[in-house]
């Protein structure tokens, strides 16, 4: 039996959902990606950014012509300014989205190899490299939370992707995404006692999409699926009050109706 998911990412199956693709101008993503653009992704908290790029890698993967990965490189956050943590973080991040989402162990191991290298500076930039050179399809990397990283840890994932942009596709993913509450522009990174801003450490950013709250429509869509699937009826009468509590924000449009049913 579905449920209003509460807690972390929407899982098809397992929650009433809407379609996280269709959440997406998916049209100007697609050409994005085509034309080999790096560009950002961000909303508050609790959007559904997650659900949408975890949704996005299997639609692209299951297109077959490029190899989509999502990770996750929150854990970097603990790092706090430590480079050699932060990268290190990054590059075990990426060797376990490897394994998991793609099953591939060789590029996990070519992931965690580079640990026992020196330079933590270019771990991440040369690991993208080496999948990419060896990639049957060009890459496309979604990594989220990027903004949970601070100070010279963001400001050296960002470099090294720069400094691997223009060797995109053959040796660097064809796109990558950056995903988190604010965009690049916004991120003040203070290092050394200077504060430089997100905007002129990745300069090579195309666009910054905004992934928006639920519509009207979109919220009675999906309490209604709660009606479908089990037959207890929501009256419409109280749609404008739910509406007027949520605003569409998508985690509380799920928690209240979870509260309600
Ligand atoms: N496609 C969807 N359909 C219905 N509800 C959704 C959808 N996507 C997200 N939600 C709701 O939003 C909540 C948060 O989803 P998700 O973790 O993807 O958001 P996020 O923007 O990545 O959050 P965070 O910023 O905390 O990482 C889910 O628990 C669910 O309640
Ligand atoms: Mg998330």
């Amino acid at each position: 039996m579905k449920t209003f998911n509460t807690a972390g990412p929407s899982i098809p199956g397992d929650h009433y959902m809407l379609d996280p693709l269709a959440r997406i101008d998916l049209t100007e993503i697609e050409a994005l990606i085509d034309a080999k653009r790096y560009f950002v992704l961000h909303a508050p908290r609790q959007t559904g950014k997650t659900t949408a790029l975890l949704a996005l890698m299997h639609h692209l993967n299951a297109q077959g012509r490029y190899r989509a990965l999502y990770c996750n490189i929150e854990a970097a956050q603990a790092a706090r300014g430590n480079v050699h943590e932060g990268m290190a973080a990054i590059v075990n991040a990426l060797a376990s989205a490897a394994s998991v989402y793609w099953r591939d162990e060789a590029a996990a191991q070519v992931a965690r190899a580079r640990l026992h290298e020196a330079g933590a500076t270019d771990w991440v930039r040369a690991t993208l490299e080496a999948w990419s050179r060896h990639s049957p399809r060009p890459i496309v990397l979604f990594l989220d939370e990027v903004d949970a990283l601070v100070g010279d840890t963001l400001i050296s994932l960002l470099r090294q992707i720069r400094a691997g942009y223009a060797q995109r596709p053959e040796a660097f993913p064809q796109t990558v995404v950056l995903s988190g509450v604010r965009d690049v522009r916004d991120y003040r990174i203070h290092s050394g006692g200077e504060i430089i801003t997100g905007g002129s450490a990745f300069n090579i950013k195309a666009v910054s999409l905004r992934l928006s709250n639920f519509s009207r429509a979109e919220c009675e869509a999906l309490w209604q699926q709660h009606e479908a699937e089990t037959g207890q009826r929501f009256d419409a009468a109280i749609y404008p009050e739910l509406w007027a509590d949520t605003e569409g924000q998508p985690w509380l449009v799920n928690a209240l109706g979870h509260e309600l049913t």
